[in-house]
């Protein structure tokens, strides 16, 4: 596992650059996205080098990592709008390769995700250690499915609601082993709120209490950190 350390604009712009070195290799390539706080700098580079490059992502397919349950997809805070605002309005993807899981189709999902094969996931992670919506306590073998967000996660999420009674608390989420099949993963964290969970990652052991730990299977996985995230870590 790599570790990068380094400013938040500067790591936005270092995943960027990947991402779209990826999309300029392999106009058919395809990305696992998340959404929340922390990748929203690294969509706005994409963006941007959108408008300068005209970088083609006429072919790429996207599969994000979750959808809350209980919102309608237009909601001002479902994933579905959250990615047409912060990217797929803004560059010339076709809106029928971009896929979320839904209540409806859970097993297409995974089955899709195999057969198409993502070449990078990005990964955010909770202040609790999930990945995706996985909560501590998900097997390590699950698959997208249904599932309760924590306590925790609701908390952490009342940000970008009115109120907490407003935040959903269920979610469909792409399974730990959909997400460990991408072939390249890039988590990123910044905030202090996440270095417990960075410091289970790096200097802890696999455990199913901290889903995160998890991607110490993986053969390429690159975290980004800023200072603040990889306080924690001896
Ligand atoms: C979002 C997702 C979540 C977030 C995590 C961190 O699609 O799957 O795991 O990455 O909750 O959220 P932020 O970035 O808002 O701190």
């Amino acid at each position: 596992m790599k570790i990068v350390i380094d400013e938040i604009s500067t790591i936005n712009k270092m995943v960027a650059k990947e991402i779209t070195k990826l999309v300029k290799n392999n106009p058919n390539a395809v990305l696992g996205l998340a959404t929340g706080g922390t990748p929203l700098g690294i969509y706005e580079n994409l963006v941007l080098d959108y408008k300068e490059n005209k970088t083609n992502y006429e072919n790429v397919t996207t599969f994000n990592l979750d959808e809350y349950v209980g919102l309608d997809i237009n909601h001002e805070q479902s994933y579905h709008t959250y990615m047409r605002k912060n990217l797929f309005n803004h560059i010339n993807i076709n809106l029928e390769n971009t896929h979320f899981p839904t209540l409806e189709n859970p097993q297409s999902y995974t089955k899709l995700i195999k057969e198409k094969s993502i070449d990078i996931q990005i990964l955010g992670v909770g202040s609790n250690g999930h990945i995706g919506f996985n909560e501590p306590g998900t097997s390590f073998d699950s698959e997208t499915g249904y599932v309760t967000l924590a306590e925790s996660t609701i908390e952490d999420n009342k940000r970008f609601f009115d109120s907490i009674e407003d935040v959903p608390t269920s979610a469909v989420t792409m399974g730990l082993k959909d997400i460990m099949s991408a072939k390249r993963i890039m988590l990123i964290a910044f905030g202090k709120n996440k270095a417990q969970a960075i410091k289970q990652l790096i200097n802890g052991k696999e455990d199913e209490a901290w889903p995160l730990t998890i991607l110490k299977r993986h053969p390429y996985v690159t975290v980004y950190l800023d200072k603040e995230a990889a306080s924690l870590i001896e």
